[in-house]
């Protein structure tokens, strides 16, 4: 459904990775809506190549760009500017990897390095992207900036693992810095905290394919799936969310305000 909401809009959007990744789906439907954006991921991700088919159907210029790195991050944000002819109206931050879980390290056997390194790419990143684009003033006014989250910030998922730290720590800066950027440049900076999804990261969770099945058991209107989320990411970049900023937005059918569901209870009767 194409409304021209994102017309005339110029964006980066950070983490496709392949077909099932959020961000994905959020270049397509903001291609779909109008925008003009540049395609970032990690210079390791890029040899994967998918990022290139996704360019090609977008319209889109890839630069590579470590969100670790404020090197990479100013390059990344001068060039788009260039390529892209004019200052930014949104980005998406959608980046999450915990070395401790890739490892298989339990919540209670960290390895600190490891810990250090997930927050970084996970949580801090979100920070350097900002701090980024305020000193080189590369965001227009009434911009959006938008990240990824999981309601494992909130409450205890035990498998989530030190994702769950970084994710809180990336919902207070979604809102330490949306008050700075929105006093300093109108530019509003959110949250989503999304369903469960299918993807390269998710599928990284121990038993995510049960947990999957559980949170659409007790989501009134089921799990939201990524196609879902880029529609919401369209919408808080679009003019129509213009007021909505500092906010950690739960897009999950219902999961986050639900005890139990019928459907979950009958269960324990069998
Ligand atoms: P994905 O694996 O497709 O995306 C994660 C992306 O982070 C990849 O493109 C990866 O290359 C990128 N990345 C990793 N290290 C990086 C670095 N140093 N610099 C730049 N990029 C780097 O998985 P998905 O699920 O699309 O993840 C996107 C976001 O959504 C993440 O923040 C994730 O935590 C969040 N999320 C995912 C959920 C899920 O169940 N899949 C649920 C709730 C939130």
């Amino acid at each position: 459904m194409a409304n021209n909401l994102l017309a005339g809009k110029r964006g980066i959007i950070f983490g496709a990775l392949n077909s099932q990744s959020i961000a994905w789906h959020v270049a397509e439907k903001a291609h779909e809506q109008g925008a003009k954006f540049v395609l970032t991921n990690a210079p390791i991700a890029m040899r994967m190549g998918e990022i290139n088919e996704l360019a090609e159907k977008t319209g889109s210029k890839v630069i590579p760009a470590d969100a670790t790195s404020v090197e990479d991050l100013e390059k990344l944000v001068t060039e788009s500017m260039e390529a892209l002819g004019g200052k930014l109206d949104f980005i998406l931050h959608s980046i999450g990897m915990s070395v401790n879980v890739r490892k298989g390290n339990h919540y209670t056997d960290e390895n600190y390095d490891y810990t250090l390194k997930g927050l970084d790419v996970s949580a801090l990143s979100f920070h350097k992207v900002m701090q980024t684009a305020m000193k080189l003033d590369a965001m227009n006014e009434w911009g959006s900036i938008v990240a990824l989250t999981y309601i494992a910030a909130q409450r205890v998922f035990p498998d989530y693992n030190d994702m769950a730290d970084n994710k809180a720590y990336l919902e207070s800066v979604a809102r330490s810095f949306g008050y700075h950027y929105g006093v300093a440049k109108k530019v509003r900076v959110n949250t989503i905290s999304q369903s469960p999804t299918m993807t390269t990261a998710g599928s990284g969770v121990k038993g995510f394919s049960e947990f999957i099945s559980f949170s659409d058991k007790m989501s009134p209107l089921g799990n939201a799936d990524a196609n879902a989320c880029a529609d919401y990411c369209i919408s808080l970049f679009s003019d129509l969310t213009r007021f909505v900023t500092m906010q950690n937005l739960f897009h999950d059918g219902g999961f986050s305000n639900t005890g139990v569901t019928t459907e979950v209870i009958e269960q324990f009767g069998k």
